[in-house]
């Protein structure tokens, strides 16, 4: 797919911040879009904003996008207002802070929400896409699955997990006809990102951007197919130095969390 012009799309997370930025961009590119979040309130008013285009209109499908039963029905509905689904854009995500101490909750809901919303999505769609060759999957990752987030272990373990899920998908079905991109942004202005945070605004606010300009970037993509989105391009350099040298990374992140730590104490 090199434009969305007349798909029929579905976004997760779309209630608010990077998935609503895309629904309202595929929108107005003239998709037909099933916006979903779990948040009823929130989808419902964002997709009542998208207004219409040309072939292009929105409607909001709430609930849950990450159990078995959620992404299911979710996949039912979208089907049986869109037909074939040609385009999925697992978004939804969350964000919990801290390392091994992070309670069993935290750790479960950024396996599910993160990760395996992708795999249960997934394992439902491919076989309708494998039998018509082709398929479009567009998963939010984050930064963190190619580099890491200080202070976010359950977030930088499940966005690895996240990209390892997209990598593997690409390199076994792209010569059926499967499209799969992960977007792997660094500081996004969004209800995620909101600046209450002092560590995370010390960390990535001076080169936030905003969700229109991952949308922007996410559309350029679309049109010539590259696995990784990244709409900071210098994520790009800091990913090839991780790869070329490990531990002079590592110790440079290690000065960054010394720095944090510092500024809180
Ligand atoms: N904001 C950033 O700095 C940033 C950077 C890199 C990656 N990301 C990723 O971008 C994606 C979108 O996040 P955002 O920044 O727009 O944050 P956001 O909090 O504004 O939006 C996330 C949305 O996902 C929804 N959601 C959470 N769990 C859900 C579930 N189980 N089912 C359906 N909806 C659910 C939330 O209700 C919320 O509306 C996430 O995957 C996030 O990890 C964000």
């Amino acid at each position: 797919m090199k434009s969305v012009a007349g798909a029929g799309v579905v976004v997760t997370g779309a209630g608010s911040g990077i998935g609503a930025a895309l629904a309202r961009r595929f929108v107005a590119e003239g998709a037909r879009v099933v916006l979903n979040d779990v948040n009823a309130a929130a989808v419902t008013a964002v997709a009542e904003s998208c207004g219409s285009a040309p072939e292009g209109y929105a409607v909001a499908v709430p609930g849950d996008a990450a159990s078995e039963e959620g992404v299911a029905a979710l996949i039912s509905s979208a089907r049986a207002e869109l037909g074939e689904i040609d385009l999925y854009c697992a978004n939804a995500g969350v964000a919990r802070r801290g390392g091994p101490e992070a309670g069993e909750a935290d750790w479960a809901d950024s396996w599910n929400v993160n990760v395996m919303a992708h795999v249960r999505a997934a394992r439902l769609l491919l076989p309708g896409w494998l039998e018509r060759g082709s398929g479009h999957l567009i998963c939010t990752v984050s930064a963190a699955g190619l580099l890491a987030t200080p202070g976010s272990a359950p977030y930088s373990v499940t966005k690895h997990g996240a990209l390892a899920f997209a990598d593997w998908l690409s390199l076994t079905h792209r010569h059926r006809g499967l499209t799969v991109q992960a977007i792997c942004p660094m500081g996004v202005r969004t209800g995620m990102f909101d600046g209450s945070d002092p560590q995370l605004e010390k960390l990535l606010g001076a080169d936030a951007i905003m969700p229109d300009d991952v949308a922007d970037t996410v559309m350029a993509a679309i049109a010539d197919g590259r696995f990784l989105i990244l709409p900071h391009p210098d994520v790009a350099r800091m990913y090839a130095g991780r790869a070329a040298d490990p531990d002079r990374w590592l110790a440079g992140m290690n000065r960054i969390q010394q720095c944090l730590e510092e500024d809180l104490a």
